[in-house]
């Protein structure tokens, strides 16, 4: 396989062809924040929250989709980079309760952890809140869907890895959520309750 070399933060760097700019950023030990992201799943792109600057490019793009090319000039911590990541923390915080003190998953929780890191203290959108009841309804796992930043890990996991299929998006918009077929309780459907589901959600 050919190899392409390209300057991150002006740090050059030599990797083979196919490789994502995140991919590129991490064999440098730059760390670039993902929500969305998993290295076992296909690319998503949804969170944006992996966006950096490429000379050339007009708009920013995700690095966790966008493939290394030659003499490639990336920046990853510029102000615009810094902007639209905060934007993107904000809007996900818009709709997600502001709960971290009693949160079970304080401390080990992704959105909180950036949202820290890039000094967003809530949301500057005075938007709708979801509502949803806490499910209970099944053996092993408790959901809460109002806590749900919809990056798709726990639906792809269960497809591309575990190759279940369990769960799936649901509804469209503001109402989509992550659902069993009409939404019935998973012991109804072919989950085995491994768990991969709980283990890569980073909320
Ligand atoms: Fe790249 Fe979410 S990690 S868009």
């Amino acid at each position: 396989m050919s190899t392409v070399n390209l300057t991150i933060d002006g740090k050059k760097v030599k990797v083979s062809e196919g490789t994502t700019v995140l991919e590129a950023a991490e064999s440098l030990g730059i760390e670039i924040p993902t929500l969305c992201h998993h290295r076992d799943l296909v690319p998503f792109g949804a969170c944006r929250l992996c966006v950096v600057e490429v000379d050339g490019a007009k708009s920013l793009v995700a690095s966790c989709s966008y493939p290394v090319s030659n003499r490639m000039k990336v920046r990853t911590d510029t102000e615009r980079v810094i902007r639209a990541r905060r934007l993107a923390i904000d809007l996900l915080l818009s709709a997600h309760p502001a709960d971290c003190l009693t949160c079970e998953k304080s401390g080990v929780c992704l959105l909180q952890k950036y949202a820290y890191e890039y000094n967003v203290e809530g949301s500057s959108f005075d938007g709708e809140k979801y509502d949803h009841a806490i499910d209970i309804s099944d053996p092993f796992i408790e959901k809460d869907l109002n806590k749900c930043i919809l990056c798709g890990k726990c639906v792809r996991i269960c497809e591309e890895v575990q190759n279940i299929s369990a769960i799936d998006f649901a509804q469209r918009g503001f109402n989509t959520t992550v659902s069993t077929f009409s939404n019935r309780p998973l012991t109804e459907t072919a989950c085995v309750f491994c768990g991969q589901c709980v283990a890569v959600c980073p909320v």
